[in-house]
């Protein structure tokens, strides 16, 4: 047998045995065509801009769909000298060009009002949502329910989505505080349909004189959800509140006899004695509420059943995801089994969303990994540019949901966008668990990318 030198290790060319010689050549040629496939997937158009086709890099029948980014060249002049002596830049990443206002990718997630979605425009009557775009109410301005909920009214047969109003500037506090908009309130739209939305008003509004209340407008108030206790009557908001730093780390309580407000606010409690930031309440079948937040720095969330009337935790909870860092958390029920999507921690950024699973609502919870199909590869690693806050069931579609996420703009909060999809649970997960030695479980839980989509008419309760 022949000993192999240093020089033959590196060339495929240099074999003793024919067999050898044309496993090279058939490795090859294999790589010369991944090359050619490559180079046909991210190319130049005229416009210099680099063009990437994900329809290509489809795995699924959703990928399929057309999807281009147009990825601007990087700013600043770029001599052919300068571009010899340091290599091609880098270009920046897509998340830091969508953040940056002046950024032409960033105009691409944020188009203008002429695109708006409007309920009132002559004709429309298409019922098409487009995540992203502006949506404007049925008195043509734009919806203002930032990190929001829908609750499902049975008395009035209406869907109420709650969320953030910040339809006011936004600025920081100070040098390194996260970009802010002063508590405005709680916005309440109503709607038969999911799709056109009628503004109720502010049912909590922010408080503009007392400095030492919680509703200050210098304070922060976030993530507001509303579920309807069935024993009292009482529609009971829980929401994050917190002071411009974010050391407060609460959780406020607010009630009201009729869905459309006003709320009395309460008070604010820290649940079980821990900080409370990014934040849900879940009403089960059964009529138990539960309280889940990020805790601990947010590095891990908390979960507990509330009392009977909903007003305050009980003395129970259980620590889940620990060390995870998750925040955003948004729970559904299907068949029996608990889902919750979170998001990682990075402010108003963008990120990965996690998909997680429990038997019992109290844990252990499981992570199934992201649960974002479609769309790209940098549209699923940011959760479409957009994070997580609520899951709409639909009535009329078992296993399947409306995934809400929040698209934010931190230059500009108030021109921040809602990104809806479809969501369903079913298939068999694709990423191993972590408990049960990679057998899975659960169902997988798909959160589906469409530029354009609608429901079907089906949707609806039947009751
Ligand atoms: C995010 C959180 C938002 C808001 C933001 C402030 O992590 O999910 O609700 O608090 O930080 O930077």
């Amino acid at each position: 047998m022949r000993m192999r030198n240093k020089n033959q290790k590196s060339s495929a060319f240099h074999c003793s045995a024919g067999t050898r010689c044309s496993v090279s050549l058939v490795l090859c040629l294999v790589a010369c065509i991944l090359m050619v496939h490559f180079y046909s997937l991210i190319h130049q158009n005229d416009k210099g801009e680099i063009h990437i086709d994900s329809s290509h890099l489809s795995v699924t029948r959703e990928l399929e769909e057309e999807e281009s980014l147009y990825l601007p060249r990087p700013r600043g002049k770029k001599s052919p000298r300068a571009l010899k002596r340091r290599g091609p830049r880098k270009l920046p990443s897509m998340v830091n060009e969508f953040l940056d206002e002046s950024s032409e990718l960033h105009a691409l997630f944020f188009p203008d009002r002429k695109s708006a979605i409007d309920p009132n425009k002559k004709g429309n009557d298409s019922r098409f949502y487009y995540p992203g775009r502006l949506w404007l109410d049925t008195e043509g301005n734009p919806i203002q329910a930032h990190g929001g909920g829908i609750l499902f009214d049975e008395r009035t047969e209406t869907y109420y989505w709650y969320g953030e109003n910040k339809d006011g500037p936004t600025y920081h506090a100070h040098q390194k505080a996260a970009a802010r908009v002063d508590i405005i309130g709680v916005s309440c739209y109503s709607s038969k349909d999911l799709w056109e939305w009628t503004n109720e008003g502010i049912v909590l509004s922010g408080e503009g004189t007392n400095a030492t209340h919680d509703l200050h407008v210098s304070n922060v108030l976030e993530r507001p959800k509303v579920i309807y206790n069935d024993k009292s009557g009482q529609y009971v908001m829980w929401m994050h509140i917190d002071d411009a730093n974010y050391t407060k780390a609460s959780v406020g309580v607010a009630v009201s006899d009729s869905p459309t407000g006003p709320f009395s606010y309460l008070y604010r409690i820290r649940p079980h004695g821990f900080e409370s930031r990014d934040m849900t309440i879940f009403k089960d079948d059964d009529g138990k509420a539960y309280l889940i937040y990020s805790s601990e720095s947010n590095s891990e969330l908390h979960i507990g059943p509330l009392i009977d009337d909903y007003l305050n935790v009980a003395r129970v909870g259980r620590r889940i995801l620990v060390g995870r860092h998750r925040e955003a958390p948004a729970l559904f029920k299907y068949e029996g089994t608990y889902y919750m999507i979170t998001s990682g921690c990075t402010g108003w950024a963008p990120n990965r969303a996690l998909v997680h699973a429990a038997e019992s609502i109290m844990g252990p919870w499981e992570t199934m990994g992201n649960p974002c199909v479609g769309g790209n590869k940098i549209f699923r690693s940011t959760t479409f540019f957009a994070q997580s806050t609520f899951v709409v069931p639909l009535p009329g579609l078992p296993g399947s949901f409306i995934f809400m996420a929040d698209r934010w703009k931190p230059a500009e909060l108030r021109d921040s966008r809602y990104v809806w999809l479809p969501l369903t649970v079913g298939g068999v997960a694709d990423e191993p668990l972590e408990y049960n030695f990679g057998f899975p479980s659960w169902s997988r839980v798909s959160i589906y990318w469409h530029r354009r989509w609608r429901l079907p008419e089906e949707w609806r309760r039947t009751t």
